[in-house]
């Protein structure tokens, strides 16, 4: 794939998708705290009512469906920190319980900044594992290249964090494994680079066309266009890389795009806080939906 056809794409996805104002009752996993709240039987989209007051509150909803008590009707909430999709992440980067009790945008940078720093991490590995795999130079300097990058997305992200009240999130890492063989490093890649980052960077063009808040669309801007080259990166290693595997671990790589998205698909059911659509822009769960097949129609990547 040329790199001028990948940001193209990436920009048509964006363009194709239409804006869908509000927020859905979505499915999912990953409960972190559960609760169920009675509501008036006529409020109409009560998901919406509710969702929108613990956001008010400071609150991030993840998921809530409708249900019912002995009193009447009822909404079925969890909470927990926003999903985030951006970022490389690396094999041992340890999961975060999030920003608790700070403002939903302030929870998502804070979280974003977590990410962005682990990035950092993931590209100096990956470029010093590149090399030693004898990779041609370009893709070991525009590896580091875009370590660098992370390094400023990091900061830039711990800044919006700060802004709306959240302390940036450092990442925690396990125990590193040692270098990892070129289908290891292949295989990762797949995953994290073809689809999860490739998405980031169609989240963040989004988002600087849609945050209303005009400080967070032009940072955003920035760090889309910097991310759209570490698409291109990722899909220009995945050439590199898995042509030197055997089929069967080439089918390996294949199978790591499709079980990604397959993950990211059902991240994207988890809601969103209102706060974090209007003022930062991010993706609604449809608009996260539409947008990731829209990825996998282009790319061709099978769910
Ligand atoms: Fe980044
Ligand atoms: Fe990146």
């Amino acid at each position: 794939m040329r790199s001028n056809d990948l940001r193209r794409q990436l920009r048509q996805i964006i363009l194709a998708t239409p804006f869908v104002a509000g927020i859905a009752c979505g499915g999912g996993t990953a409960a972190t705290r559960e609760s169920v709240y009675p509501v008036a039987a006529d409020a109409g989209n009560v998901c919406y009512v509710v969702c929108d007051a613990f956001a008010d509150a400071g609150e991030t909803v993840r998921n809530c469906s409708f249900d019912s008590l002995d009193g009447g009707p009822a909404v079925d909430c969890t909470f927990g920190p926003p999903v985030n999709t951006c970022g490389r992440r690396p094999a041992a980067l340890l999961a975060s319980s999030g920003a608790w009790g700070a403002h939903p945008v302030g929870a998502l940078f804070a979280d974003a900044s977590r990410l962005e720093a682990a990035s950092i991490d993931a590209f100096r590995i990956l470029a010093r594992e590149l090399a030693s795999c004898g990779a041609p130079a370009g893709l070991v300097r525009r590896t580091e290249r875009a370590a660098a990058d992370e390094v400023r997305h990091a900061g830039v992200t711990a800044h919006l964090a700060r802004r709306y009240g959240a302390e940036p999130i450092a990442p925690a890492f396990g125990t590193a494994t040692g270098p990892r063989s070129l289908a290891a490093i292949a295989l990762e890649n797949a995953a994290e680079g073809c689809v999860r980052e490739t998405y980031g960077a169609i989240v963040a063009g989004w988002q600087a066309r849609h945050a209303k808040d005009r400080s967070i669309a032009r940072a955003m801007a920035a760090i889309a266009d910097d991310e759209a080259r570490h698409a291109e990166l990722a899909w220009d290693i995945s050439a590199w890389a898995e042509g030197r595997l055997s089929n069967a671990e080439r089918r390996c790589c294949a199978a790591a795009r499709s079980e990604a998205l397959v993950a990211l698909l059902r991240d994207l059911r988890q809601q969103v806080a209102l706060d974090c659509v209007e003022i930062a822009g991010f993706p609604t769960p449809e608009v996260g939906q539409s947008l990731a097949r829209g990825l996998a129609r282009e790319l061709r990547l099978q769910a």
